[in-house]
């Protein structure tokens, strides 16, 4: 099965046989713009045990709709531990600040309320994607022995999502530094794939472009390390090279399991950013 397809089969026995309870595994959900996906995350080795469940984004992606998707994505798996849960928002003090791809209706949301409406756990975690996917990648990822410094992971995608870790892994949520202004405009609208597909610029121009949005970021954080993800990391070895950044960059291992993964290990830790 193709892993961005909807994937209806039933969950395997592999799957129906981890315990809610063991703290060895936990149950992550990566809420996208157009994709919900969910899996049982082994948290000893960063994998997914079996395969990741997924459902088209209902539209709109009001708060009740997504919820309702989770539940379900959640049942299929006859998950009752702790569920981790991304928005590709700011989730702050148990509110929904911001929402890109996503309805407007979320911002001001309770989105503990909310699913905990919909879901048989009370324990929950709601937390940004990409603070999802960092905490993920900083733990399995390639750069994972060089967390001690601070680490900056984006997400290259629509936008550019961001999260900062140090001392080992800590996160600093919702630092939105795609939204940060360089030059005329915000990060993302220069440096994110969306940029360079809709200006149809060449790995060698958009390097340029995300050399600019990078070295902004070295001046404020000197950072140890950038982990560079989204899809566009699949082709990293045709940009990364071109970047002229003195901090190192290694592309997202992960990938489009890191939301899943870091959302499990948040909620198995209680995260309440
Ligand atoms: C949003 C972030 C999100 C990122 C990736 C940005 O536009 O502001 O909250 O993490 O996109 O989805």
């Amino acid at each position: 099965m193709s892993s961005d397809s909807p994937s209806p089969g039933p969950a395997s026995a592999e799957q129906l046989a981890v315990d809610s309870a063991d703290p060895r595994y936990g149950f992550g959900v990566d809420v996208g713009g157009s994709g919900v996906k969910g899996g049982i995350v082994d948290l000893q080795t960063g994998e997914l045990v079996g395969d990741r469940f997924k459902i088209k984004t209902p539209q709109p992606a009001t708060p009740t709709a997504v919820a309702a998707t989770v539940a379900e994505i959640v049942a299929h798996f006859s998950w009752a531990g702790p569920v981790g849960i991304t928005l590709p928002a700011v989730v702050s003090g148990g509110v929904v600040r911001t929402a890109a791809n996503i309805d407007h209706e979320w911002i001001g949301t309770d989105p503990y309320d909310l699913f905990g409406h919909h879901l048989v756990t009370r324990s929950l975690t709601v937390l940004n994607d990409a603070d999802a996917a960092g905490l993920a990648e900083a733990k399995f990822g390639l750069g994972a022995d060089e967390v001690d410094g601070v680490v900056i992971m984006l997400t290259l995608g629509t936008g550019i999502g961001s999260a900062i870790l140090f001392n080992g892994g800590q996160l600093l949520p919702n630092t939105e530094l795609g939204h940060l202004q360089v030059g005329k405009t915000i990060a993302e609208e220069q440096a994110s794939a969306r940029a360079k597909e809709e200006h149809d610029w060449s790995y060698e121009k958009w390097a340029g472009k995300l050399s600019r949005v990078l070295h902004e970021y070295e001046k404020l954080f000197s950072p140890t390390l950038f982990i560079l993800g989204g899809g566009i990391s699949r082709k990293a070895n045709k940009w990364i090279p071109l970047l002229s950044t003195t901090t190192p960059a290694v592309p997202a291992r992960l990938l489009n399991t890191a939301g899943i993964v870091g959302a499990a290990m948040a909620a198995r830790d209680g995260l309440r950013p």
